[in-house]
């Protein structure tokens, strides 16, 4: 085992911090709080919270997570001023991580000091927060664009005033992985205290620049949960840790089964959604669809996948996914696992419909897979007539029990049925559940709107569950709420009696 696959690298989290600078991002107390704890969950070594000084709102949140007693350490940031210190060491924060700008443009421009003076506030921050028995962090801003021989000087005086860690950013994401990697190397021969890197993501690079700044010596690297930051962000933390983890050989502290599960919450307290290719936790991170790859991974799921990276490694789920790529084999196979039992002759034809449909830009859900099953197989007319609705009557209004009639055809035989609710949907869907003398749970109830406007046109998507506990799922899409969510049940009605029937 080489020396770089013996070593362990830490964790610094700035998902509350440089992931709140995200533009359009604020995370109120208790989502702060959520987060603290799903970051302790994941492992992390050290969480910045915030930056203490910059609101009262930002000093409680700080204060609160320092008292929440997890194991990571709690970090608050810190210009070169004394009261953002004191705000940090008021919070109770275990890390005080202190910046200011280096390079010359941001030096000449916005903080407007000599270079001397940087060295010497930075210096006497450093000795007070060490004064106070707190850990200390030095973050050159803009290290990246700072003359090198200054940077080894800075560094070399809080070096000397016992700082705990220095950080080396790449503010505005500019290093290339062969700057960073010479910048981190150089560093590295000159300082004998740990090196941190805190990377941006401008070029794309926040990854890769993070990852060769740790093959060059570095101890520890910043990163967020979905690379959220400023501008594009920081480094991915999934990213990061599954290459050194499984490309690099290095260790982390990260449990990374809760890796997906921390990235979905971020994407849902954020209101910031990952596209589905994003790597590691995205969408299709493990979904398959063309035919090759698809009957390779049925067969051997490395034959198609990293293989020192496998979804329950991450907490993800492989998926088979139907379209105009996929082959017989995966078709087959999730037909299968759905009970369908299929012919030769009725699997070429739902290949055959399913590349068609493809073929014309649609997009081919499973449901639509189901559906053309059914079709294929010749069970449509049975299922057609298991529930046929004929009509749907809702009263409601402000002083009126929301009341639903529903006439409907049931196995070839006329039905009415009436049902109150919270709401003309619920009685509605109650009516519809009578139909089948209420043998049915809902156990999943979604509307989107797909256009804008009141008369919107709505997706109904539902979930059931028969008395044996099977469930089985279906959607409808109307410009009517009530109908489509009536259409929904139904459809997932129907399918349930055909499945149902055909298991038989
Ligand atoms: O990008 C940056 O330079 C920062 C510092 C505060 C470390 O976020
Ligand atoms: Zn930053």
């Amino acid at each position: 085992m080489s020396e770089i696959e013996k070593r362990t690298v830490k964790i610094f989290d700035t998902t509350l911090r440089d992931g709140e600078q995200t533009p359009g991002v604020s995370f109120p107390l208790e989502y702060k709080i959520q987060i603290a704890r799903q970051l302790d969950k994941l492992g992390v070594d050290i969480i910045e919270a915030g930056f203490p000084i910059a609101s009262k709102g930002e000093l409680e949140a700080v204060k609160t997570i320092s008292k929440l007693g997890l194991s990571a350490q709690i970090c608050g940031l810190a210009r070169v001023v004394k009261e953002d210190v004191d705000a940090c060491i008021d919070c109770d924060v275990d890390l005080v991580h202190v910046f200011v700008s280096t390079s010359d443009i941001q030096r000449e421009h916005t903080i407007k000091k000599s270079r001397k003076e940087i060295i010497d506030i930075s210096v006497s921050m450093i000795e007070y927060v060490k004064d106070h028995g707190l850990q200390s962090m030095f973050s050159a801003m803009d290290a990246t664009r700072t003359d090198i021989n200054y940077l080894k000087e800075i560094f070399k005086a809080v070096e000397d005033s016992k700082v705990d860690i220095i950080n080396v950013p790449d503010t505005v994401g500019i290093a290339t992985p062969t700057s960073m990697h010479e910048l981190i190397s150089e560093l590295r021969k000159t300082l004998s205290v740990p090196i941190d890197v805190h990377c941006h993501n401008d070029f794309g690079l926040a990854v890769a620049n993070s990852i060769v700044s740790v093959e060059a010596g570095a101890n520890e690297v910043q990163v967020t949960i979905n690379g959220l930051g400023e501008r594009a962000g920081n480094a991915n933390l999934a990213e990061v840790v599954m290459i050194l983890h499984s490309l690099e050989g290095i260790k982390t502290s990260i449990r990374t089964e809760y890796l997906v599960e921390t990235s979905r919450l971020i994407e849902r307290l954020s209101g910031i959604k990952m596209p589905p290719n994003t790597p590691i936790t995205g969408e299709n991170a493990f979904s398959h669809e063309s035919g090759i790859h698809t009957h390779g991974v049925i067969i051997k799921s490395d034959t198609f996948e990293p293989g020192v990276m496998t979804p329950e490694m991450v907490g993800h789920r492989r998926r088979l996914v139907i379209g105009k790529h996929a082959g017989k084999h995966a078709i087959e196979k999730l037909l299968r696992d759905y009970g369908y039992v299929v012919t030769p002759e009725h699997l070429n034809e739902i290949v055959e419909r399913i590349k068609e449909l493809g073929d014309k830009g649609k997009k081919v859900t499973d449901l639509d897979l189901f559906t053309i099953a059914e079709v294929v197989i010749g069970d449509v007319e049975s299922s057609k007539k298991a529930i046929q609705i004929n009509e749907v009557t809702v009263i409601t209004g402000n002083k009126i029990t929301p009341t639903a009639v529903v006439n409907a055809v049931v196995h070839g035989k006329k039905m009415v049925e009436s049902a109150t609710g919270v709401g003309p949907v619920d009685s509605a869907l109650r009516a519809v559940q009578k139909l089948v003398g209420d043998t049915i749970r809902l156990t999943d109830f979604k509307i989107e709107a797909i256009t804008g406007g009141s008369d919107a046109l709505a997706e109904v998507f539902i979930g059931v569950e028969d008395s044996d506990g099977n469930t089985f799922t279906a959607r409808a899409a109307r410009d009517d709420i009530v109908m489509a969510s009536v259409e929904a049940l139904v459809n997932a009605i129907n399918r349930m009696i055909v499945l149902k029937k055909m298991r038989k």
